[in-house]
C-alpha cells in the first residue's frame, strides 16, 4: 500500500484493525443485533463495534482531535480545525443482508476542508484513499477517472431515496427518466461512499444521490477530486456539512448529467 504520510498511516491502521472484527461480523451475519433509528435505517452491534475501534485509534493518535461520527455525533467539539469525519459502515443494508458491498469511511477536515480521506472496503480488500495535492490511490496504484465524454456511453450510478424522504416519488421517478435518457439501466449497488470511490477509479463515470450526510461523502470527497473528477453539492451556499444532494462525475459529463438532473427534478 502507497502510504506514505503520517496522516494516512493512523487512518489506515485504525481501518484495518476495525476491519478484522467487522470480517468475522460478516461472517456471522445472522447472530447481529439489529435496532432502526428511523424508517429503513438500519443499525447493527457491528456498526458500533466498528466505530469504537476506529475512533479508539484515532484518539489514540491525536487525543484533541474533534470527531463526527454517524453514530456516536460529536466528539471534542470545540476543536473544529482538525476533525475526523466518519461513516463506521457505509453500505449497512447491504451488510445486514449478506452482501459484501459496504465500507469503513474516514475523513480528515482541516480548518473546514476535507484534506485527506480513505474509503476501505474489508471484504474486497480494496482501498481508496488520497491526501490534497499528491493524487488519489487504489491499492497500490494511481487512479484518475475516466475520460467519457457522452452519457449514453458511461455508467452512472446513484442511491436512495430514504423510506422517509418527501421526494422519494420524485427520485424514482427521476432515476426511471435518466435511465431512459442514456438507454441503460442505472446502477444501485447501495454504498454511497463506495460509489464516489468507484467515480475515482473509473469503474463509473459518475454518482448521484440525494440527502445524504456528511459522513457517507467526506472520504470520498477529496478521493475523487484528487482523482480528477469534480464533485457538486447543490445548496449553494450551505456550509460543508450541510450540503447533502450529491453530483459527482469524471468532470467530462458534468454539465450534462447536471442539466438532465436539474430538469427532471422539476419537471
Ligand atoms: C447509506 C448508504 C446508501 C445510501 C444511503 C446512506 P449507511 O449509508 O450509503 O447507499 O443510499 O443514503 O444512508 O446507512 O449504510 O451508512
Ligand atoms: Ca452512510
Ligand atoms: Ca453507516
Amino acid at each position: 500500500m502507497r502510504i506514505n504520510s503520517p496522516r494516512m498511516t493512523v487512518i489506515y491502521n485504525a481501518c484495518n484493525k476495525a476491519s478484522r472484527s467487522l470480517i468475522r461480523d460478516f461472517g456471522e451475519i445472522e447472530k447481529l443485533q439489529v435496532s432502526t433509528k428511523g424508517p429503513g435505517d438500519f443499525v447493527t452491534a457491528s456498526d458500533k463495534r466498528t466505530e469504537k475501534i476506529v475512533i479508539e485509534e484515532l484518539l489514540k493518535a491525536h487525543p484533541d482531535y474533534g470527531i463526527l461520527s454517524e453514530e456516536v455525533g460529536v466528539i471534542n467539539k470545540e476543536n473544529k480545525d482538525h476533525r475526523w469525519i466518519i461513516d463506521p459502515i457505509d453500505g449497512t443494508f447491504n451488510f445486514l443482508n449478506g452482501i459484501p458491498h459496504f465500507a469503513i469511511s474516514i475523513g480528515y477536515e482541516e480548518k473546514g476542508e476535507i484534506v485527506c480521506g480513505m474509503i476501505f472496503d474489508p471484504i474486497k480488500n480494496e482501498t481508496f484513499f488520497a491526501e490534497k495535492g499528491t493524487g488519489a490511490f487504489f491499492n497500490n496504484s494511481r487512479i484518475r477517472v475516466t475520460k467519457k465524454n457522452k452519457l449514453i456511453n458511461c455508467a452512472l450510478a446513484t442511491g436512495g431515496p430514504k423510506s422517509d424522504s418527501p421526494r422519494k416519488e420524485n427520485i424514482f421517478e427521476e432515476y426511471t427518466k435518466i435511465s431512459r435518457v442514456v438507454d441503460a439501466p442505472i446502477r444501485k449497488f447501495g454504498s454511497a461512499a463506495l460509489g464516489l470511490a468507484y467515480v475515482a477509479a473509473g469503474r463509473f463515470d459518475a454518482y448521484w444521490e440525494w440527502e445524504l450526510n456528511y459522513w457517507d461523502v467526506a472520504a470520498g470527497m477529496v478521493i475523487l477530486k484528487e482523482a480528477g473528477g469534480y464533485i457538486e453539492f447543490l445548496e449553494p451556499g450551505a456550509p460543508t456539512s450541510n450540503k447533502r444532494n450529491v453530483i459527482a462525475t469524471n468532470s467530462n459529463i458534468h454539465e450534462e448529467l447536471k442539466g438532465l438532473l436539474i430538469k427532471k427534478n422539476i419537471e
